[in-house]
């Protein structure tokens, strides 16, 4: 017998997954917002690294969870993607403290944010726009901010929101109450610097100047300025990623479409199925225009597709499979056999 012992073949150690505190799966928040957001990678990347590093716990506990922002022209996903992370997270797509900034675009209505100080008039000390349940979340989900349209607040709110970013703490006025968003994911919007953006590329976009990298790193320049002219440096310097989400071009129209006829054949329930021919398709995307990202094709939906699915089940009520088509110029919906 040899007394020759055979070393075990050193390897990864077995894999046996972290419990955390939080109870979403960031792979299962992902999975979400994959199946219903087109042509933001780099964005959802990012979300997924941070959810991670969430997951974890492992992030300083005297600041709020995360601070985003999320730049880039209309209707491509900035705020969908907030709904959808407050729908995987909490169940309900608006189960998030939304403020609104352009409603407080008047130095005044800083007060509102805060709750105004006493003998204020017209609204009541204490009173905040805030819902400090929303903000702090619970122990093992956490809530979530939302900040829209940043660049219409007030210097005077952007101080109070330096505030938060830098301590996750919030005084109201009067100083009798703290609201505390260490536990909160803090996403804000911005479309600033989007027009410049835009118009540059309908300038260039023909151009050679786009083969090589010259293009994106110029725009990123672009909106860099646009940022500093309009935000403190100390109040940029306290945002954890800064995520400039990419246009709406029409070769994401056709998969935006399955989306929404997703969320449509959702809401038609289970014994009805609508089917979109090409000429619908087409009819649905026709002269996009990607400055106004993905809102015109909602829109048609909304005001188009919807209305002619109603035509049909008011005229066959137990349509089951229909079907969407153009004829004579106009969007019709017909049911099947
Ligand atoms: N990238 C995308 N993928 C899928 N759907 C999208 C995308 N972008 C926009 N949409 C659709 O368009 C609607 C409007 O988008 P959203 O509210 O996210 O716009 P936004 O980027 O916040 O623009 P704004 O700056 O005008 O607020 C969404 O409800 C969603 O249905
Ligand atoms: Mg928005």
């Amino acid at each position: 017998m040899s007394s020759i012992q055979q070393v075990p073949a050193p390897g990864p150690p077995e894999v046996r997954p972290l419990t955390s505190r939080f109870v979403f799966e960031p792979q299962q928040v992902m999975a979400l917002l994959h199946k219903r957001i087109v042509g933001q990678d780099a964005a959802l990347a990012a979300v997924e690294a941070q959810l991670k590093v969430l997951k974890a716990d492992i992030g300083d506990r005297e600041r709020p969870l995360g601070v985003n922002l999320f730049m880039g022209p209309t209707g491509v996903g900035k705020t969908e993607i907030v709904r959808l992370l407050a729908q995987a997270i909490h169940g309900r797509s608006d189960a998030m403290c939304r403020i609104d900034m352009q409603t407080l675009a008047q130095e005044h209505y800083a007060a509102a944010l805060t709750g105004a100080p006493p003998g204020y008039v017209g609204s009541k000390e204490g009173v905040s726009l805030f819902d400090s349940e929303l903000i702090e979340g619970t122990y093992s989900r956490p809530g979530i901010v939302l900040f829209d349209e940043l660049e219409k607040a007030s210097d005077e709110v952007l101080r109070s929101l330096l505030g938060i970013l830098e301590s996750g703490r919030l005084t109201l006025a009067g100083g009798s109450r703290t609201l505390d968003f260490r536990n909160s994911l803090i996403f804000m919007t911005s479309n600033i610097g989007a027009r410049q953006a835009n118009a540059r590329r309908q300038r260039l976009s023909g151009g050679w100047r786009r083969l090589l990298g010259w293009f994106a790193e110029a725009e990123s320049r672009l909106l860099e300025r646009a940022l500093h002219s309009r935000f403190e440096p100390e109040f940029l310097n306290r945002i954890d990623r800064i995520l400039v989400f990419e246009r709406i071009e029409g070769r994401w129209l056709d998969a935006l479409l399955d989306i929404e006829l997703s969320k449509l054949n959702q809401r038609l329930g289970p014994h009805r199925q609508l089917w979109v021919d090409e000429s619908a398709r087409a009819w649905l995307g026709r002269d996009h225009d990607p400055r106004f990202g993905a809102r015109d094709l909602v829109r048609r939906v909304r005001v188009e597709l919807e209305p002619a699915i109603a035509d049909c089940l008011l005229a066959w009520a137990d349509a089951g499979q229909m079907t969407a088509t153009v004829q004579g110029q106009r969007l019709v919906v017909l049911p099947q056999g």
